[in-house]
């Protein structure tokens, strides 16, 4: 499963990838904005930090201007998937950057059906929402399984990204459906390392060895 860093931040990125554990990264205009420096200035710092797949977010909303906002922003870095809304010219926007071999990465996906429209339009990745879908009173979770599903009983290559994710939980359940990609929001990622037993476990460790020993060996 990748891991992928649901931000923009670039301090959190590099911690992320000192970690070893960013294969990619997803913007969205919200988080583009909360960074407050124009998107392809952005974009192109993520894409030092990160060598992986990096979702930038077109805004525009009528076809012929997204395809040609998905053509700039593709031009930003040969790593740039292009993100387009799940909407009837955001579909048909995939279609055409598709077949120019654009990768699309198809964003805001709430039910199975628009999940199906992405994969026909030949989306490389979808994205469906489960905490947003969890906030509404449904089970985001249920969402994901249902997509991973169709598209294995057709054969679909589109990828399954679980987005939204506002737990550890999400990001295991994520793989126990077998989603190819979870992305998370640093919080996140930095939460799936606690336990506490690993926290009592390397106390008494410590401890034991500082009885013998009295100090910790320089450099280790
Ligand atoms: C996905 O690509 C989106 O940027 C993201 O996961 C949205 O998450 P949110 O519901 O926490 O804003």
């Amino acid at each position: 499963m990748k891991f992928f860093l649901d931000t923009a931040n670039l301090d959190e990125l590099k911690k992320g990838a000192r970690w070893g554990m960013v294969d990619g990264v997803t913007t969205n205009p919200s988080l583009i904005a909360k960074e407050g420096r124009p998107i392809e200035e952005q974009v192109r710092l993520i894409c030092d930090i990160v060598d992986g797949d990096i979702s930038a977010e077109v805004v525009s909303t009528e076809i012929s201007a997204m395809v040609q906002e998905g053509k700039g922003l593709a031009r930003i870095h040969k790593n740039v998937v292009v993100k387009c809304p799940l909407t009837r010219d955001g579909i048909e926007a995939t279609a055409a950057l598709s077949k120019e071999g654009i990768r699309v990465n198809v964003t805001l996906c709430f039910s199975p059906g628009q999940a199906l429209l992405a994969a026909k339009a030949g989306a490389y990745i979808v994205s469906p929402f489960v905490g947003r879908v969890d906030d509404i009173g449904w089970v985001g979770m249920d969402l994901v399984r249902s997509i991973i599903q169709i598209y294995k009983n057709y054969g679909f290559k589109t990828q399954v990204l679980a987005a939204s994710m506002r737990s550890p939980t999400h990001v295991l359940e994520s793989a126990l459906a077998g989603a190819h990609i979870a992305t998370m929001p640093f919080k996140v990622l930095d939460m799936l390392f606690n336990h506490p037993l690993t926290d009592k476990g390397l106390e008494q460790f410590l401890k034991d060895w500082a009885k013998v020993f009295q100090e910790t060996p320089a450099g280790r």
